[in-house]
């Protein structure tokens, strides 16, 4: 058995930076990851972090209403207001620490313009700012002496009398079961793009976090609102980042017109990635696409400029299509990139379990309400990785043990040894695939009430052709067809919050687009969807939304 005064699930940038933060309070601090930590999905960030730097005559306010406005008004105007406010010390304090964001010729930060915001805010290193930020992080938290429980995998979390304390999980090397205890946990595992396929997320991204704590009794809010990214390379789903538009990019359809004239006139490409995914996809729909996609259009910019500021994008483009962007455009769709919707948390990342926080994608503070903007994601996981720490810190002062409990690892053992023990059944990979797939289906860009009824129907049909799967390494030394399985457990729980958060709303907001009820209803609707697990099925609330200083308008760009 292990024990500390914080477990971190999760090694990418909000797990990091939550456990640098902790170290330097004191905190017997450890961070378990599924992978190795620089393989997170952080990692995968490209276009860059926002932040209203006054070095440039931006301020916090204008920040915070792109974001409102951004979130078709659904986001925590309060967390709104906390996120901005505190984006400029935590980008200072990330350079400081050493990641090399590009700069002005005069020395100055370098920002480039991002979707949904008036200025150009979006701090940036070339095209793969998520990596840097996240190499460096973990430099700190090597430094910090963080203990690493690395390629782990969490089971379940270890809950007494209502109270977190720790987690068991299995060692991947040894195919041994731990018991990790701990007087908190911040659960900072990441989203669950692979719920859907395609996808730009990792293969890894498979929504264990959530399921952990759905499983807990937290709720899940605004789950419908599943983010489709506007440029994803049309067939495997990779992500050719929002930083190409940032820096001028055109969308053409197939008479070559750059259609966004018609959906969003002022901020045309850079208008928010809802509006921007919808305008393609009615592109698609009436006909105007090349092979069902459209295009993304960098001839202009140039071949010097594309290698410098842009060169992961090129790489991109000559390994998967053979195309050299300065000599033609490229096909791309939208494709399925983020979950607005999580774990619900307060501004400290507290849930309504005492002891655990949750912080970055698996989290929903409600920065990002209907839609998250571009860049918002990395400065979420900075913001609240670092404060759910600090309320960690805070919390663990008036607890005095890590609980006492043995049975958990007993109990945990058994149900995977019987998974194991299961004779020949339906393989995962089929299940996963068959789920994904429907679910692009039936919660797509555009859904209506037949269509979501059918994603949740196949969700339920998933479980229960679960219960007949098998795995076929009984193995203990790295048995990665145990684990898949495991994910799709946790894949089948948060595509079923998913699905009935969707059939809640009844209205259009944001990235949840329903044809059948195409316009927003603040009346009724400006409200957050809750889904709770209850016994074998679910659980449904909606709760207020905070408004501070904006009431909601009409949404134009
Ligand atoms: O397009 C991008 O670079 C993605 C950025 C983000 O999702 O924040």
């Amino acid at each position: 058995m292990y024990e500390h005064d914080v477990l971190i699930i999760g090694a990418g940038l909000a797990g990091l930076r939550a456990a640098v933060e902790a170290e330097k309070l004191g905190l017997n601090t450890a961070v378990l990851s599924k992978v190795h930590p620089v393989r997170s999905h952080s990692c995968a960030a490209q276009g860059g972090i926002n932040a209203a730097l006054t070095d440039r005559g931006d301020v916090w306010e204008d920040h915070a209403y792109d974001t409102v406005k951004g979130s078709d008004f659904l986001g925590d105007q309060d967390a709104i207001e906390v996120m901005a406010r505190e984006a400029g010390d935590d980008l200072i304090e990330l350079e400081h620490m050493g990641v090399i964001f590009s700069r002005e010729k005069s020395g100055r930060l370098e920002a480039r313009a991002f979707g949904g915001q008036r200025v150009p805010r979006t701090f940036f290193v070339g095209a793969i700012t998520g990596s840097a930020m996240l190499h460096v992080l973990y430099e700190q938290a090597i430094k910090h002496d963080v203990r690493v429980y690395e390629e782990w995998f969490v089971t379940s979390l270890i809950i007494e009398e209502g109270v977190c304390h720790g987690a068991i999980a299995f060692n991947m090397h040894t195919g041994e079961m731990e018991t990790i205890r701990a007087k908190s946990v911040i659960m900072a595992a990441g989203g669950a793009g692979r719920v859907f396929e395609p996808s730009t997320n990792a293969l890894i991204c498979t929504g264990d976090g959530l399921a952990l704590a759905w499983n807990a009794g937290v709720s899940m809010m605004d789950m419908e609102m599943v983010q489709y990214h506007p440029t994803t390379l049309a067939g495997n789903g990779i992500l050719l980042s929002e930083a190409a538009r940032g820096e001028g990019a055109h969308l053409l359809n197939s008479e070559g017109d750059r259609f966004m004239e018609r959906y969003a006139p002022e901020f045309m490409e850079l208008a928010s990635r809802d509006v921007v995914s919808r305008a393609e996809q009615t592109e698609i729909n009436e006909g105007r696409s090349i092979n069902g996609n459209v295009l993304l259009d960098l001839r202009h910019l140039g071949k010097t400029f594309i290698e410098e500021r842009l060169g992961y994008l090129q790489e991109v483009a000559v390994e998967f299509r053979g195309i050299d962007l300065s000599e033609h455009p490229i096909e791309i769709r939208p494709g399925v990139h983020y979950i607005m919707g999580g774990i619900k948390t307060n501004v400290d990342g507290a849930t309504v379990v005492p002891g655990l926080y949750a912080a970055g994608e698996c989290a929903n503070v409600s920065v990002h309400g209907g839609n998250r903007l571009g860049a918002n994601s990395l400065l979420d996981t900075i913001v609240f990785g670092r404060r759910s720490a600090t309320a960690a810190a805070e919390y663990i002062k008036s607890v005095d043990s890590a609980g006492r409990s043995e049975e958990h690892l007993d109990a945990e053992k058994a149900r995977i040894q019987a998974l194991l023990d299961r004779p020949k059944g339906i393989r995962w990979a089929a299940i996963r695939n068959e789920l994904a797939t429907s679910m692009t289906e039936g919660i797509g860009v555009y859904r209506d009430q037949a269509s979501m009824e059918g994603a949740d129907a196949k969700v339920d049909e998933m479980r229960a052709k679960y219960s007949q799967v098998s795995v076929e390494n009984k193995g203990k030394v790295f048995n990665t067809d145990l684990i898949f399985t495991l994910e799709l457990d946790y894949m089948i729980d948060v595509a079923k919050t998913i699905t009935q958060g969707a059939l809640m709303r009844k209205e259009s907001r944001g990235a949840h687009s329903r044809t059948d009820m195409p316009d927003r209803d603040d009346k009724n609707w400006l409200k957050h969807t809750h889904v709770f697990k209850d016994g074998d099925g679910v659980r449904t609330e909606t709760s207020d939304v905070t408004i501070t200083q904006w009431q909601p308008v009409e949404r134009v760009y």
